[in-house]
């Protein structure tokens, strides 16, 4: 496939135009969000069907080598400023801490995150610290071990909890955890586990749940929508605007004070802390998106929710030089979707279809 693409005009920051991983509606991409691998050791429902999916063979995934490249043409060649590692479970990739050491070598100043279950945290989190890691995202749905366990199907909490606490005392910090809440499940334990991060420093985000669950179980109906969220806050904890510019940031964040504490107080004191809510799904940051992904298998993704994929791994193996990749990853990004339109399904808009991997198949 050839795509079109019209002559570069001007400049895309420092970089000349026909550089940067730019789109049909004038978005340029400068996050890359990576996968290390499709597998994990947890099977969250919003995520991953009970009995797991069909994982890609070894071979099938790039290589620590073919990461490193990518990534180098991504930095060198394409504009991007930040790298997130995802999964899956990135922990469950053997050589996460020499990848993390060898894309630290190459880049010294790329700001370097890791988004983690934490299942396998106590031991990897001083390794990925001293490797250059920068920081660190764990997903952590409830305070409940018995709730953790029907959520995600395993019974680890403990080891996540521990997980977390290594990763703080490694200096990972700040810490930022994210929570999906579930309906029935988890939907009332925002507030606790909000005082909970408060308490340590942690900085809380909720997710609005996506319609990326293998069992195609979710519903816009059903989902726990972000002013659902903020509603149950609300109920102990008083929620203002954070004054700091959004700045394109997917989270709306708020400053958090105790609602009983607060009442009264004219001016307010300082916060406890801060909130984010991320409402992807009832109020959409696709316009100010700037990310790109790649799949474990070496796929471009320019959406979580596109249905177009661009292979890499092919030409990695193919013996394609840094040019000819460079070029397809901006094919695959020219043709980024404008919007997902998932706030609409159910809601008589028929334009938005589910995509057929999972969350953990794409890369969070
Ligand atoms: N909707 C929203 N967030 C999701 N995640 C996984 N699946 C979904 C979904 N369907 C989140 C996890 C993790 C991050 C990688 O993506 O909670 O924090
Ligand atoms: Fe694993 Fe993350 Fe999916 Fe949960 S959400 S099953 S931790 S990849």
């Amino acid at each position: 496939m050839t795509v079109e693409r019209p002559a570069p005009k001007g400049l895309l920051g420092e970089l000349p135009a026909s550089e940067g991983l730019r789109d049909q509606f004038g978005r340029v991409a400068t996050d890359l969000r990576l996968s290390l691998t499709d597998k994990c050791n947890l099977r969250c429902s919003y995520c991953m069907p009970a009995e797991g999916l069909e994982w890609l063979s070894r071979q099938a995934v790039l290589t620590a080598d073919e990461i490193i490249r990518l990534v180098g043409i991504g930095v060198d060649r394409l504009g991007i400023r930040e790298l997130r590692l995802t999964g899956g479970e990135p922990l469950v990739r053997a050589d996460v801490v020499e990848i993390v050491a060898g894309l630290r070598a190459a880049h010294p100043d790329l700001p370097i995150a890791l988004t983690t279950n934490a299942v396998g945290l106590t031991a990897k989190a001083a390794p990925l610290k001293a490797a250059g890691l920068t920081r660190i995202n764990i997903s952590l749905d409830t305070l409940h071990p018995g709730t953790f366990a029907q959520l995600t199907r395993r019974p680890f909490f403990d080891r996540v909890l521990a997980g977390i606490e290594a990763a703080d005392r490694a200096g990972l910090g700040p810490i930022k955890i994210n929570a999906v809440l579930m309906r029935g499940i988890n939907d009332g334990d925002g507030a606790e586990l909000l005082a909970w991060c408060l308490e340590r420093g942690y900085e809380l985000r909720f997710i609005e749940q996506m319609p990326l669950d293998a069992d195609h179980g979710w519903t816009r109906e059903g989902m726990v929508t972000a002013s659902e969220i903020r509603e149950r806050l609300d109920e102990r904890f008083l929620l203002s605007p954070d004054p700091r510019a959004r700045d394109g940031a997917p989270a709306e964040r708020f400053e958090v004070r105790d609602r009983d504490a607060a009442a009264g107080e004219a001016p307010l004191g300082p916060p406890l802390g801060t909130v984010g809510i991320i409402a992807s799904v009832t109020e959409p940051f696709c316009a100010d998106c700037k990310r790109t992904r790649v799949t474990a298998e070496g796929k471009v993704m320019s959406c979580l929710f596109s249905r177009e994929e661009v292979d890499l791994r092919g030409l990695l193996r193919g013996g394609a030089d840094d040019d000819e990749i460079a070029a397809r990853w901006q094919d695959a990004m020219w043709l980024k979707p404008r919007a997902h339109g998932m706030g609409h399904v159910g809601l008589g808009a028929p334009d938005f279809v589910q995509p057929d991997r999972s969350m953990s198949a794409i890369g969070g």
